[in-house]
């Protein structure tokens, strides 16, 4: 990690700003000290990757904002608005894997968490990062995801939850964290979805049990069934990460990712499941850019 390391990687570590309107430099300011998203993280947000400077279900991504502004009382976006920016962070050379985020404020506020109602923020991002490990391990963290809460299953930027449980998981050499929610079922990661593999069959957390509703996720499951796999979304207890024959994790810039051990317990990475159901979200996702 060098100089020439810190030289070579300018280019790609480059990431691509717009903010309500115009590019921006991704170091100097560009959003209001008091806008509500900065101050409580009054906001929600989209991850959506980039393979060949094309951005993968997109109108998944869009739908998904939607439902997430709803959810914290935030008037509707404006997708016009949101397209000028994806178009603008897209232009100019493609970027061969990488990830589009963009998030929508409540904009200035009020110290507290009352808001006042002002237009909307609107930050699109866009920039390289390396395609992820082909698998890793899990930590199990200590803390719970509240699925009873006020944004369970919304994707908001309050994520400092999200911030401490993955520093808990790197520290105890993990990729990802998992939770699980109030009742002691499992939840998800700090950004993914999890799966495991019993007798044959590919289980899931059902929505009710607190995770986001990943598009990934959604797409796993869809596509799985539709190769003639079993797939179920149903409450799984912690106990079943014992019973477990493989685990595996999806999310937007990870696609299907094998799980080697969760905590002290090792798994088979890939195991068969996981490879046939990586492969069918492979093929797909690359012949259906917008599913
Ligand atoms: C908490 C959480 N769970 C799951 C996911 C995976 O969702 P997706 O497949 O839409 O990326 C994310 C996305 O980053 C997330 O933030």
């Amino acid at each position: 990690m060098g100089n020439s390391s810190t030289s070579e990687n300018t280019a790609s570590d480059e990431v691509r700003v717009w903010v309500n309107g115009e590019r921006v430099s991704a170091e100097a300011p560009a959003i209001a000290a008091l806008d509500h998203g900065v101050t409580v993280g009054d906001g929600v947000f989209e991850t959506c990757k980039i393979v060949d400077g094309v951005p993968f279900a997109l109108s998944r991504h869009a739908a998904r904002l939607d439902r997430s502004l709803a959810g914290i009382g935030l008037p509707a976006a404006d997708h016009a608005v949101i397209d000028a920016g994806i178009a603008s962070v897209l232009a100019g050379e493609p970027i061969a894997f990488g990830r589009l985020r963009y998030s929508v404020t409540g904009g200035a506020g009020p110290l507290g968490s009352d808001r006042r109602n002002s237009p909307l923020t609107y930050i699109v991002t866009a920039g390289s990062q390396p395609p992820g490990a082909a698998s890793g391990k899990l930590v199990v963290v200590p803390w719970v995801r509240n699925e009873r809460g006020a944004t369970a299953g919304l994707k908001t930027t309050s994520y400092a939850e999200n911030v401490v449980a993955l520093a808990y998981a790197q520290k105890r050499g993990g990729v990802e964290a998992l939770f699980a929610n109030t009742v002691g079922n499992v939840c998800e990661g700090t950004g993914t979805n999890i799966f495991v593999v019993v007798g044959g069959e590919i289980l899931t957390p059902d929505l009710g049990s607190g995770p986001l509703a990943g598009v990934t996720r959604d797409l796993v499951i869809r596509w799985c069934r539709e190769d003639g796999l079993t797939v179920r979304e149903e409450p799984l207890p912690m106990s079943v990460l014992e019973q477990a024959d493989e685990v595996f994790i999806t999310s937007s810039t990870k696609d299907v990712m094998a799980v080697h051990a969760i905590d002290d317990r090792s798994f088979p990475a890939p195991g068969p499941m996981t490879a046939h159901a990586a492969h069918i979200f492979g093929r797909l996702s690359r012949e259906r850019l917008d599913p």
